[in-house]
């Protein structure tokens, strides 16, 4: 055991990463690359899935040179994703028919109000969890194929696979067309797709049906936590692949959220945060969803409420490539700092509309209150509040259905890259009015991962070594009088308003 390892590859919206983790959940070793974004339209986002794959390979040589380590040193391979953005490919050669469509890309808007019909967003909420919007992979499958000529005969006829980037990295891991790569997705990126019924959690007819994606070509839904094939061939030939969780499950997972009435936030590209429900399926009243947490081989599966927020970390970026106010990300925190307050200022990032709670695909981004005194301190400062804002929504919702659910939210677990910088947390603890703990290990979601991996080849025993491995690294309390908290969230509420109904 001592000289053995799990590695974990999270594949996420801006890199790819690999991790190499030891047996108390310490970090050993870590590569990083980006992969372009492409935008080709206002509103679409694509990813090139061959070059992801090419930096998969590129940052799991990169993790075990960095220690010295070989295929002998790893017992174990997960993998973690960003979740929803769909790819479809040729069987035989491998190659994508099309760029992956992302997550964020709001291309499908149409398809899915036709989707919805009379009975709206709502329609298969029921069965799935989800509203229909364009968040989710189904209809992005739809789209390549009605858009890419021959396609839709083609993935009718077996020639053509598709899956989200999971499915993608383990296809190619386990030996691609040349060598009968595994076509298998986990059931918590099933549970993205709008094509999985969350109670039987297997591809349901009238899903298919409705957004016109043949089974044929979907992967096979196992659990989050079992050995799905071998590397081959390559840096890790004959390591088992054992794990698999969408990202923001593999955070609530690597945070011991094992409980039910457990939460975390993760602060990356968006903002995700899960509560864990148990083995009950709650619906949610209040604009949340309805996914699964995770499920360890045979045993029930555990599900979650989840409130996504599209933007948070990538208003950042945004600020950093579109307007060149700070030359890094970590830069945006010394400029807020440099002014006392937002002078009035509000930044509502709806880029991709607005997600939880709202649900609003007619929203579009703004930056209100401008005056004449306002300077850039003010606009940094409105960024950082954004995601604080946006958090305190979501709160709100899951404290409602969480009532319900028989819990209730005292504190908030959080992780990701944005929890490093200390002004926004310490506001985040004062808008939410509870605790706000980040943990040791801060890699939360490559950790979850590592731990299903673990768990299926008996490198973990049991979830408990998840509960021990866990520790507090920093608590942040609220610190704000309630009056200017209630002033804060009232303006942000009104500033939401103003950018509905944007577009048609
Ligand atoms: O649902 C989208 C989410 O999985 C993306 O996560 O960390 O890549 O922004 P991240």
């Amino acid at each position: 055991m001592a000289d053995t390892y799990v590695l974990s590859i999270d594949q996420g919206t801006t890199s790819t990463r690999a991790m190499v983790f030891d047996h108390s959940g310490e970090v050993i070793s870590v590569d990083q690359v980006e992969h372009e974004q492409i935008f080709p339209r206002a509103g679409w986002v694509e990813h090139d899935a061959e070059e992801i794959w090419k930096n998969t390979r590129k940052v799991i040589g990169g993790a075990l040179s960095s220690a010295n380590l070989n295929s002998k040193h790893i017992d174990s391979v997960g993998i973690t994703n960003q979740r929803e953005t769909a790819v479809v490919w040729e069987k035989a050669t491998g190659r994508p028919i099309h760029h992956a469509i992302v997550w964020q890309d709001t291309r499908t808007q149409k398809m899915v109000d036709e989707i919805g019909g009379d009975a709206g967003p709502e329609r298969f909420k029921e069965k799935t969890g989800l509203p229909l919007a364009t968040y989710f992979a189904g209809p992005k499958i739809a789209w390549i194929l009605d858009n890419v000529d021959g396609a839709r005969e083609r993935a009718e006829a077996g020639e053509l696979l598709a899956g989200t980037m999971d499915t993608w990295v383990l296809w190619n891991l386990t030996g691609g067309g040349e060598n009968e790569g595994v076509h298998v997705t986990d059931v918590t990126n099933a549970s993205r797709t709008l094509l999985m019924d969350l109670a039987t959690l297997d591809w349901d007819d009238e899903l298919c049906e409705a957004i016109r994606v043949p089974r044929a070509m979907l992967p096979q839904i196992r659990s989050s936590s079992e050995e799905y094939g071998e590397c081959k061939p390559g840096v890790l030939n004959g390591t088992p692949v054992a794990g698999i969780l969408g990202d923001q499950q593999a955070a609530t997972f690597g945070q011991a959220c094992l409980e039910p009435g457990t939460a975390k936030n993760t602060y990356g590209t968006g903002n995700f945060m899960l509560l864990n429900t148990g083995t009950e399926i709650v619906r949610s009243d209040n604009g949340l969803l309805t996914t699964v947490c995770y499920q360890l081989g045979e045993d029930k599966p555990v599900y979650a409420l989840e409130g996504s927020i599209a933007v948070t970390g990538s208003l950042v970026q945004w600020v950093r490539d579109n307007l060149g106010l700070i030359k890094d990300a970590p830069e945006i925190e010394t400029l807020a700092k440099g002014v006392d307050d937002n002078g009035g200022v509000y930044f509502v990032p709806a880029f991709s509309g607005l997600f939880a709670p709202h649900w609003r695909p007619d929203a579009r981004g703004a930056i209100v209150g401008l005056t004449r005194y306002a300077n850039k301190g003010h606009i940094a400062r409105a960024v950082l509040e954004a995601t604080a804002f946006q958090t305190k929504e979501v709160l709100e919702a899951m404290q409602a259905d969480a009532t319900r659910a028989g819990s209730d939210l005292t504190e908030l677990k959080v992780d990701g890259g944005m929890v490093a910088n200390e002004t926004l947390m310490q506001f985040q603890a004062d808008i939410l009015g509870i605790d706000v703990i980040r943990p040791k290990v801060a890699e939360t979601t490559a950790l979850g991962a590592a731990y299903a991996a673990g768990l299926a080849t008996g490198y973990w025993s049991s979830t408990d070594d998840i509960t021990d491995n866990w520790g507090e690294g920093q608590r942040w309390s609220p610190d704000m009088d309630s009056e200017q908290v209630d002033r804060l969230f009232r303006n942000w509420k009104k500033a939401v308003t103003r950018t509905l109904d944007w577009v048609d």
